[in-house]
């Protein structure tokens, strides 16, 4: 058994738990404050960045023991702690041997904020116990990278390092994240191996299919850490949607004038692909039909791309057969041109009319349908909130709307919402878009399934 290779004395993150930090009942921060520890101090600033600011955010702090195995990807892990502990996550991270080779531990130290173990050994482990007392306090085991060695382990109830250790003495769940070679993946034993550990309750998260170190392409890259910091999260939220199919539009639409011309508007897609985010996370199928964006594509979400109003309403209703919800975040153009030219309108001194023509109202087409989902509505106005709020939901028959203020919310990080719907108006805070969406999504999973 080899000797530890962390050098960085305990003492310097706070002498706290074991793993670290503070038991879960009390505060994240050590009670002597950031500024009395230089790492933690570290970590409440990252932490308190605008997009992530915690005190807009209903999350608890979610714990978690990332496990890190040798392989290429295991540079991702540095990411995915950074990523996990700007998002209000606590990250305690154990190394294997073999991904030492690949990363050091005081990366790993530093971007966790806490000490980083390697080795069943460890001395800062008081009764010498650290195969228990590391996972004790998590709320998850996340493995990424697992290599093919490691899966095997697992699969097998090896327990001959600490991590392999920790993951068959936990009582918590064990996520996984497979990165190896296409053809190790391929193998029928990793697979074997895979199908084991899924029948044994371990989630697995990938891997993603793409170009490897080796220069093959195919499947085995790590998934992405940004996604898998996206997943990991997820699987923390209540599954108040469980089984319910869900279309939700998103962003802006662009009615065409010429061949390189065409009306659109300033609506980032933020909130929608927000929503659809947390609706996927509350368990439930998401149909994203979105207009032009910059975002990219939520995983574990369908999403159908769409350029005008018109093909917006088409989009829409094929996603409807099955659908039981429909949240209606798209900034829909009001007038696209009634000709629209296929060739490039060359400029003359004249001034050029385009005659518009109003778009179809998508939203009230869907609630005006005998047999409708439950709809919800979105208004962005620049005044009287509550009176146009009310006004359009009334017009529009929907059992809730979310109104705000147009020019607070566009291109925002943040935004303050009211709901309304028949029990009245329900304000909710000023927080990230992603909070907002959580709040929304619970909202409409009582109201849907009181109604149901
Ligand atoms: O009437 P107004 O455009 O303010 O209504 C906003 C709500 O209606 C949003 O939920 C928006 O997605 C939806 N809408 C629509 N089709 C349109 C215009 C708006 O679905 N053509």
């Amino acid at each position: 058994m080899r000797i530890l290779r962390q050098t960085i004395p305990a003492g310097r993150t706070g002498r706290r738990s074991i793993a670290g930090r503070a038991p879960r009942a009390r505060a994240v921060l050590p009670r002597s404050g950031p500024a009395a520890c230089p790492s933690r101090a570290r970590w409440f600033t990252l932490a308190r960045s605008p997009a992530n600011d915690l005190t807009m955010s209903d999350t608890p702090t979610r714990h978690i023991l990332l496990g890190v195995t040798g392989g290429i990807a295991a540079y991702k892990a540095a990411e995915l702690t950074r990523q996990l502990v700007r998002q209000t996550a606590t990250v305690n991270v154990v190394m294997t041997d073999a991904a030492t080779r690949f990363l050091t531990p005081h990366t790993m130290q530093a971007l966790s904020g806490h000490p980083v173990y390697t080795d069943m050994w460890d001395p800062r482990v008081s009764n010498g116990m650290s195969h228990i007392e590391l996972s004790r306090d998590a709320d998850l085991i996340v493995v990424a990278p697992a290599s093919a060695d490691f899966l095997a382990k697992l699969a097998n109830g090896h327990a001959d390092d600490l991590l392999s250790t920790l993951c068959l003495a936990r009582d918590c769940p064990l996520l996984v994240a497979p990165a190896m070679n296409r053809q190790m993946w391929e193998h029928p034993a990793t697979q074997r191996n895979v199908a084991t550990l899924r029948d044994d309750g371990v989630l697995v998260l990938g891997p993603d299919s793409g170009s490897q170190a080796c220069g093959e392409t195919g499947m085995g890259r790590m998934t992405e850490p940004d996604a898998l910091c996206e997943q990991i999260l997820g699987w923390f939220e209540p599954k108040v949607l469980r089984d319910t199919n869900v279309v939700v539009t998103a962003g802006p639409t662009f009615e065409r004038i010429d061949a390189v011309r065409g009306l659109t508007n300033l609506s980032s897609g933020r909130m929608g692909y927000a929503i659809a985010r947390a609706a996927r996370d509350a368990g439930a199928n998401v149909v994203l039909v979105s207009g032009p964006t910059m975002l990219a594509p939520p995983p574990g979400v369908r999403l159908v791309p769409v350029t005008s109003a018109q093909d917006m309403l088409e989009a829409v209703e094929r996603a409807l057969a099955d659908c039981h919800i429909f949240i209606s975040v798209a900034a829909v153009a009001d007038y696209t041109p009634l000709h629209p030219q296929d060739q490039k309108i060359k400029k003359d001194a004249r001034v050029l009319a385009v005659e518009l023509a109003p778009t179809p109202d998508i939203l009230a087409n869907v609630a005006s349908r005998a047999n409708p989902p439950f709809c919800v509505g979105f208004a962005a106005e620049s005044e009287r909130l509550d009176e146009y709020a009310e006004a359009k939901r009334k017009r529009k028959h929907l059992p809730l709307l979310a109104a705000n203020l147009a020019q607070k919310a566009i291109g925002a990080e943040s935004s303050e919402i009211v709901l309304f719907d028949d029990e009245g108006r329900h304000p909710l805070p000023e927080a990230t878009k992603t909070v907002q969406a959580r709040r929304l999504v619970q909202h409409i999973a009582r109201l849907y399934t009181a109604g149901r």
